[in-house]
Formats: structure tokens, C-alpha cells, sequence
């Protein structure tokens, strides 16, 4: 693996879960692979779960860590090519991206959509500059357009629950008071549709993802129909992809209660975490015994560690 931006870098999922699990009984079985070599974590955006679990991925590996929160401690990034500087932006990711790579052998790197401008978004413009100019390999710590280690992440906790061979795993929005990206459903959904399961994404009407994204999965606009059996329930909230990063419905109907829980297969609750309780979730339903959400934030580590490991193997071939 030589970048890990998306699940495009993944040969094989089924067998990188698999050696993630095992990774997991034993995290420093492979000490000494990371030795001498620096991890460069960039934060353009908060982070609690992405920031330390990745630190301690790499720290298992014996990989020294240094953490920068760029978004607020940096110089604001120039990416136009030719763009004569002027204005407010101090750095070009030309000289910046190079810079990094200095003193580092790996950059992670968290940069949000902006929820305003769908076409700089879909461009991944920081992301694809490091990649560009780096010369090292990126690995993607939430982008404008996914989340790869997250659902990394998923995938290994699926794989430790799940009890039948093709499980019906549904994805539900649920109303959230502040426009949040689609990066984490964009790359479950892109995880997803590497699995044997049933998979079923539910939300309401005007809120689709991008459908480059969404084709090859089932589309069912009513909530409690698409619960039905399932076992598997992951909530999450994404603003408007059509009416770009706008909030254009607050229907509190969506929330996961216990009521809708007892629609489905006796299913495990998932979310990403951070998750507003009593807006996107009842007490009742993360607080019960089928809430995997703090399994979800324990594998964050060994999703990364995975990722590390093959990066810093392939470099040493
Ligand atoms: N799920 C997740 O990425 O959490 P953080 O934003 O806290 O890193």
C-alpha cells in the first residue's frame, strides 16, 4: 500500500480485516517495523477519536508521532496553481507539502469539507496536494469526501458481530441541528459495497448522496420499513448533497428510539462517534447492550495500525 485516501488503496478487504483482527491480540507484535521512522499527523479540523487512536496505531508500530494542528497553527494554504499570493493565504502546499516530508516518512492528514463550495470539496484539494507534492505516502484522517479509516474501522467490528454469513446492515440518517459532512456515510457506503450483506441506505427524500457514490446500493425512503429485520443499524447525519451542505430538514422523527431498534433482528446500534444523544440516538438504544459504538472507537487503533503496517512494509520492498 503505498497512500491509504480511499478504499480504491485496499487490494483486498476481506483479508486486511481479517489481519487487522489478528494484529489486535497481539498490537506489538511488530514493534520494531516502525523504528527510526516519524508519522506526521495534520489536523485542519477537530479530532478526539482520529487524533489518538492513530497516534497510538503508530506508537504500537514504535513510529515516533508528531502532531500538528494546522488548521490554527499553520499558514493558511494557497492550492491554484500560478495563484499570485497577494491576499490572506502565506504558503503554496508546493513548498508546504515538501516541507512536511522533510521530517517525516508518512503524513495523515484530517482536512473537512467546507460545505460551501461542492466543487472545491469534490476536488479533495488538500488531500490530493499532499499526494501531489509530498513524495511520501498520505494517509486520509477524514477528507472533504471520505473517511476511510473509519469505515476501516466498521468492517473490523461487522466482522467481530456479525452471526450469519450475509447480515442486513442499514444505514439511517437521522436530523442533526448543524450541516455535517458526507464523508463517513460516503465511505461506509463505499465499505459496504465491498461485503456480502443486505445493505440498505434510508433517509429522507432531497438528502441522497452523491449518486457516483450511492449506485450500486439499495435506496429505501421509509425509515421503518428499511429497519425491518435488519442486524445491523448505523445512524449517522449528512447535510444536503443536491442542496449543497445546506440543513433543509430537522424531522426529530428520524432519531433511533427503542421503538425502531425493536423493528429489526435484535440489531447492534452503530455510529462514528462524536453522536448527539437524544437527537440522533436515545439514551436507551447507545446505552444498551447491543451499542457497539465504543468497540467502533477501539478498532479506530487497528484500523490505522493495519494501514501503517502494510505502508511500512511495501516501503521496505
Ligand atoms: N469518528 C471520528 O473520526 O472521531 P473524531 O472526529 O473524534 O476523530
Amino acid at each position: 500500500m503505498n497512500n491509504f485516501i480511499s478504499f480504491s488503496d485496499i487490494d483486498n478487504l476481506k483479508l486486511l480485516v481479517k489481519e487487522a483482527i489478528e494484529l489486535k491480540k497481539n498490537p506489538l507484535k511488530y514493534k520494531k517495523l516502525g523504528k527510526d521512522k516519524t508519522l506526521c499527523l495534520l489536523f485542519f479540523n477537530q479530532s478526539l477519536r482520529t487524533r489518538l487512536s492513530t497516534q497510538k496505531a503508530a506508537q504500537n508500530l514504535g513510529m515516533h508521532v508528531i502532531v500538528m494542528n494546522f488548521g490554527s497553527e499553520g499558514w493558511e494554504l494557497e492550492f491554484e496553481d500560478g495563484a499570485i499570493m497577494n491576499q490572506n493565504k502565506s504558503e503554496h502546499i508546493k513548498e508546504a507539502a515538501r516541507v512536511i516530508a522533510q521530517y517525516c516518512d508518512i503524513v495523515a492528514i484530517r482536512a473537512f469539507a467546507s460545505l460551501t463550495n461542492k466543487e472545491k470539496d469534490q476536488a479533495e484539494l488538500v488531500m490530493n496536494g499532499f499526494k501531489k507534492y509530498a513524495g511520501i505516502p498520505v494517509i486520509n484522517m477524514e477528507s472533504a469526501l471520505r473517511h476511510p479509516l473509519q469505515a476501516l474501522a466498521d468492517a473490523i467490528t461487522l466482522q467481530e458481530f456479525k452471526t450469519k454469513h450475509k447480515p442486513k446492515v442499514v444505514l439511517s440518517w437521522a436530523a442533526h441541528p448543524k450541516a455535517l459532512p458526507h464523508a463517513v456515510a460516503n465511505s461506509f457506503v463505499e465499505m459496504m459495497q465491498l461485503q456480502d450483506a443486505d445493505f440498505v441506505i434510508t433517509h429522507p427524500k432531497g438528502y441522497e448522496l452523491d449518486p457516483e457514490i450511492t449506485k450500486h446500493s439499495t435506496i429505501e425512503y421509509q425509515q421503518e420499513k428499511a429497519l425491518k429485520n435488519a442486524d445491523f443499524v448505523y445512524v449517522k447525519n449528512w447535510s444536503s448533497f443536491k442542496d449543497y451542505g445546506k440543513v433543509t430538514n430537522t424531522d426529530a422523527n428520524w432519531t433511533i428510539t427503542s421503538h425502531k431498534m425493536n423493528l429489526t433482528n435484535h440489531a447492534k446500534f452503530m455510529h462514528c462517534l462524536p453522536v448527539r444523544r437524544n437527537v440522533i440516538v436515545m439514551d436507551e438504544v447507545i446505552d444498551s447492550e447491543n451499542s457497539l459504538v465504543i468497540n467502533q472507537a477501539n478498532n479506530r487503533t487497528f484500523a490505522a495500525q493495519i494501514v501503517l503496517k502494510k505502508i511500512l512494509e511495501d516501503e521496505k520492498k
